[in-house]
C-alpha cells in the first residue's frame, strides 16, 4: 500500500491533509473560556510550528472564545495559514445552540468572525445547516446562501462551504455559487457518508469529516486497539490514517488540548495501514 498524497486543495490553496479542529479549545460544553489558557495557546503554536495550515473553528465556539484564542496565539497570520471558520448557528446564555440563518444573522456571524480573529477576509465559510442538529436533514438554504454570497460579493468571504448537508442541498447551491468543502459527521465508525465522500471526490471537493476521532467520546474498539498494537502506534493514529488512506480529498480536523496528542495525531501522517488491517477496521464501520 503506497503513502497517500499529503497535501489537497482548498478554495485557492494547496493544504496539508492534517490540519486542526479548535472546537474543543473553549470550556465544558463548548462554552465559556478553557480551564487552562496556557496550554490551549500553546497547543494552536504548536500546531502551526509542526506544519499545520488548516484549523476550522467557529465564532460560536464559546462563543468567540476560540476565535479569540486563535488570534491571540497566531496573528499576525502565517500566509499560508488556511482559517475555515462556519456560520448559521448561535448559542443562548446557557449555552444551548439555536439556528441563526437570517440575513441579518449571517451578516453579524461574519462581522463577529472577522473582528475576533483579526482578519479583513474570511478565507472559507461553512454554512452549517440547523434543520436537525444531530445530522443532514432536508430543507432550504436558498435565502441563507444568498445572503453569504452577497457578503461574499461584498468581499469579506473567499469561499463558501457546507455543514451537516444533504447530498441534494449541496447540488442545489452548486447552482448558486461553487462549493469549497463539506463538513459532515464521519469517522472510521460512523460511516453513512460513503456515497458522498466518493461523489465529492469525483468533483474535487474537499471531505472535511468533523468528529473524525469520535468527537466527545473518542472512538474506541477492540478492533481498533488489536490493528494500532499490531502497527506499534496508537488507536487515534491509526483512525486518522484510515481516513487519510479513506479518499485523497478528506482533510482532517482532530481536535485536542494537549500537545502531546497533537504530535501524535500528526504523526498519524507516516503510518500506512496495510491490507489486513484495512479490511479489519473496515468491518468495524460496516456493524453500525
Ligand atoms: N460542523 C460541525 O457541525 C462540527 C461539529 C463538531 C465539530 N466540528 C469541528 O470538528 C473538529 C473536530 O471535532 P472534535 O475536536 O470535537 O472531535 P475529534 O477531533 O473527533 O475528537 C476530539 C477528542 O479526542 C481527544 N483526542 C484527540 N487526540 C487524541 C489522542 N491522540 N489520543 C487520545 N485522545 C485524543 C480529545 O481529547 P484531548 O483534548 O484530551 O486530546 C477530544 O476529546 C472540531 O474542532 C470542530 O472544528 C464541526
Amino acid at each position: 500500500m503506497s503513502q497517500p498524497v499529503l497535501t489537497y486543495r482548498l478554495g485557492d490553496r494547496q493544504i496539508n491533509r492534517i490540519g486542526y479542529g479548535a472546537m474543543q479549545l473553549a470550556g465544558p460544553g463548548v462554552f465559556g473560556p478553557p480551564a487552562d489558557e496556557k496550554k490551549a495557546l500553546q497547543v494552536l503554536r504548536d500546531a502551526i510550528e509542526s506544519g499545520v495550515n488548516h484549523i476550522d473553528t467557529s465564532d460560536f465556539y464559546g462563543p468567540h472564545v476560540t476565535n479569540q484564542l486563535i488570534k491571540k496565539a497566531l496573528h499576525p497570520y502565517a500566509s499560508d495559514l488556511c482559517i475555515v471558520t462556519k456560520v448559521g448557528a448561535k448559542r443562548d446564555e446557557k449555552g444551548n445552540w439555536l439556528p441563526a440563518f437570517s440575513a441579518e444573522d449571517l451578516t453579524r456571524a461574519v462581522e463577529d468572525n472577522l473582528r475576533n480573529l483579526g482578519v479583513d477576509v474570511l478565507d472559507v465559510v461553512n454554512l452549517r445547516s440547523m434543520f436537525d442538529t444531530h445530522g443532514p436533514a432536508e430543507g432550504p438554504l436558498e435565502a441563507p446562501l444568498e445572503a453569504l454570497i452577497k457578503l461574499k460579493d461584498r468581499g469579506l468571504i473567499r469561499h463558501i462551504g457546507l455543514s451537516n448537508v444533504t447530498a441534494r442541498q449541496i447540488a442545489d447551491a452548486q447552482k448558486m455559487t461553487p462549493v469549497a468543502c463539506v463538513q459532515n459527521l464521519y469517522n472510521l465508525a460512523v460511516r453513512h457518508e460513503e456515497v458522498l465522500v466518493d461523489q465529492l471526490a469525483g468533483q474535487n471537493i474537499a471531505w472535511v469529516p468533523f468528529f473524525p476521532l469520535g468527537g466527545f467520546s473518542p472512538l474506541q474498539s477492540g478492533e481498533l486497539s488489536e490493528v494500532a498494537q499490531s502497527l506499534n502506534a496508537t488507536p487515534m493514529q491509526v483512525a486518522l490514517a484510515w481516513l487519510l488512506q479513506r479518499s485523497p480529498n478528506i482533510l482532517l480536523i482532530p481536535g485536542t488540548s494537549s500537545p502531546e496528542h497533537l504530535q501524535e495525531n500528526l504523526a498519524s501522517a507516516k503510518l500506512t495501514l496495510p491490507a489486513d488491517a484495512l479490511e479489519k477496521l473496515n468491518r468495524i464501520g460496516q456493524k453500525r
